[in-house]
This record gives structure tokens, sequence and C-alpha cells, in this order.
């Protein structure tokens, strides 16, 4: 199949479970306050799925927002990609549940392992396979409920994660067309993988008795040395696909990073010298969502209305791996 075609976003959509978990509530459960968290991450409360609430269900009703925006119907989707670190189960992947919920069958899915990262990596393989010509219109979410994965006993991580869904629909578009995706590009360093890391339930440490006593089954995470990696690949990654296209820093409308910590943000914004307000922050409200992170502050910028078609826009992610990656996209 030729390259004659390219991806553009036709719609985009996000869910955030109704329970929050504030600074205040955090309070009570470790030793920490409102204001060193404020001031060390920017995050002032995070959204936790509710007893029953499953990824696969945040992911689901992000794609019926997403599907109304593009005026499309769960038929017209030709693929579906999940980007997830804390998926239903194992087996099956959240993206054939979700296939199932949405009332589909026949179409491919599967779910990507890219942490925070993956909403990238999604984008970038559901952008290859529109290109080719090979589907016309693909689901590329990222959801996560990671707060089921963090000890709310560890002060550095339990109070970092939420638990988001973002949904975006890629469609194919001539390459004529202004709008659309200019490029992607995907990177990891597996050196760094102890970096942060979900020690048990693979492979290497099956469930037992013993996981629970060591908690295991927890997140574990050398926070200062990510922070320092964070700031460095992402300005690498923006870097990368401004040059790649041609662009300057100037140019771009808004930065859409990974919402890790406002601190890694404002450093980034400092080194391309955008404007902090150029910036799209999420985090205060929502937390990291690892891989729903781009796609929520995304919809959020949206309905907030300042994201606006026709803008450039430079998405920018890292996460556990360490991966990281970008995308450069007129909306
Ligand atoms: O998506 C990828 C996932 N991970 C990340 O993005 C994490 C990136 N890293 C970070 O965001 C930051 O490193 C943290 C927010 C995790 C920590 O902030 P920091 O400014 O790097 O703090 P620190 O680790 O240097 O710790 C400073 C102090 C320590 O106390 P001492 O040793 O100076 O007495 C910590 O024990 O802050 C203490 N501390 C806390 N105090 C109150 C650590 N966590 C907390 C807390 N509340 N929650």
């Amino acid at each position: 199949m030729s390259k004659n075609y390219k991806s553009k976003i036709a719609g985009v959509g996000s869910y955030l479970p109704e329970k929050i978990l504030s600074n205040a509530d955090l309070e009570k459960i470790v030793e920490t306050s409102d204001e060193w968290i404020t001031e060390r991450t920017g995050i002032k409360r995070r959204h936790i799925a509710a007893e029953g609430e499953y990824t696969s269900d945040l992911c689901y009703k992000a794609t019926l927002k997403a599907l109304s925006d593009a005026k499309m119907k769960p038929e017209d989707i030709s693929m579906i990609i999940v980007a997830t670190s804390s998926g239903d189960q194992v087996m099956p992947s959240t993206a054939c549940v979700l296939q199932n919920k949405l009332g589909l069958s026949g179409i491919p899915g599967f779910d990507i392992a890219a942490a925070c990262s993956g909403f990238i990596y999604a984008m970038s393989v559901a952008d290859q396979f529109i290109k080719t010509g090979m589907f016309k219109n693909i689901l590329v979410i990222g959801a996560e409920i990671l707060n089921r994965y963090v000890n709310y006993k560890d002060r550095e991580t339990c109070i970092l994660f939420g638990d988001a869904a973002g949904a975006f629909i890629l469609s194919r578009t001539d390459l004529s067309d202004e709008h659309g995706i200019f490029s992607t590009h995907l990177h990891a360093d597996g050196e760094y993988g102890d970096l942060f890391v979900l020690p048990a339930g693979g492979s290497k440490i099956p469930f037992s008795k013993d996981v629970l006593d060591k908690n295991l089954h927890y997140v574990q995470m050398k926070g200062r040395e990510i922070f320092r990696h964070a700031v460095r690949t992402l300005t690498v990654c923006c870097k990368e696909a401004l040059e790649h296209n041609g662009f300057t820093s100037q140019q771009v409308d808004w930065v859409v990073p990974h919402q890790a910590n406002i601190r890694i943000l404002n450093s980034v914004a400092e080194y391309f010298e955008i404007p902090q307000d150029k910036v799209i922050v999420s985090l205060h409200e929502t937390g990291n969502t690892s891989a729903a992170s781009i796609p929520v502050a995304f919809d959020m910028a949206v309905q907030e209305g300042k994201i606006k078609k026709g803008q450039l826009l430079l998405l920018a992610a890292f996460g556990a791996g360490l991966t990281s990656g970008s995308a450069l996209i007129r909306y």
C-alpha cells in the first residue's frame, strides 16, 4: 500500500471518575500537607474510580464523548488501541473488553504498554496504519486506574496518581488537508527501567502471599531521578519534533505535555522560551493519570476554549521504561 494519506484528529473525549481525593483527604492518610503537595507537584486533587468501575468502563465513557465530537457511531471505528498499564486484566486486553462494550466485533483491538508515554505510542501506531490506507478511523485511548497499584502508606507515590481516560478518533484525510499529524517520534531507554517499577504480577514475580506481605503489588519509584530524566527527555523530544518539521517553539500555539509535575512543565517551558501560559496544565485537577494524561489534558483544554481547530500543538510525554515521545499536530 502506498503512502497517500495522513491522520487527523476527528474527535476527542475524556472521562474523570466522580470521586475526588483532595490533598486535604491525603493529609488524613499519610504524613503530608496540601502546602507541600501543591508547592512540589502542583497537584490539588485527583479523581478515583469507584468500586466496581474498571479501566474499560472509563474507556467506554471517554469513547462515547469522542464519537459524539466526531459525529460518528461505534460502527465507524475500524481499530481500537488502548494505552494502559492498569488494564482490567492481563488477559484479555482492555481494547477487546471495550470492543465488546461498544457492541462491535471483528475489528482488531490491542493494548500498548509504554506507561505514561503510552498515548503517544498508540497515536504513532494508529498514524502508521492510517497513512498506509489500511484503516480509516482508529479509536486511540489512554486510560488508567493506577490508584489500585498505589501504596497509601508511601507518601512519595500516593500523592501523585489519579484515574482517568481520554480518547481520540484519528481519521484518514488527504495529504492536502491542512489539519493533521505532522510527525510522531518515539524513544525508550531500558537501562533506566528500575526508576519506576510495578514489581509483581508478571512472569518474574507471580502473585503469592509473599508479594502481598512485601507490598510488591504496588508501584515503586525513584522520584528525584525520574524528575531529572523527565526534564531532559521532554526537552529532547520537543526539540526533535520542531526541528523535524521546520517549526520554531514560537510558532507553537500550545504544548500539551504529560501531566506529572508542574515544576517539570515549567522547566521545559523555560528551556524553550515558551510562556508558561502556552503550556496546557490539568494536573491540579487530575494528578498524574499516566497514559490518560495527554488526551485528558487535551480534551479539558478544548472544553475550556483554549485549544481550537487550526492551532499548532506539540504533545510530549515521558514515562516508565523509560519511554518518551512526541507528536506535532495541526488540530
Ligand atoms: O510519570 C512518571 C511518574 N513519576 C514522576 O513523574 C515523578 C517525578 N518526580 C517528582 O515529581 C518529584 O521528585 C516528587 C514529587 C516525587 C518528589 O518531590 P521532590 O521535590 O523531588 O522531593 P524529594 O524526593 O527531594 O524530597 C524532599 C523532602 C524529603 O524530606 P527530607 O529528606 O528533605 O527531610 C521527603 O521525605 O520531601 C519529603 N517528602 C514529602 N513531604 C511531604 C516526600 N514526599 C512528601 C510528601 N509530603 N508527600
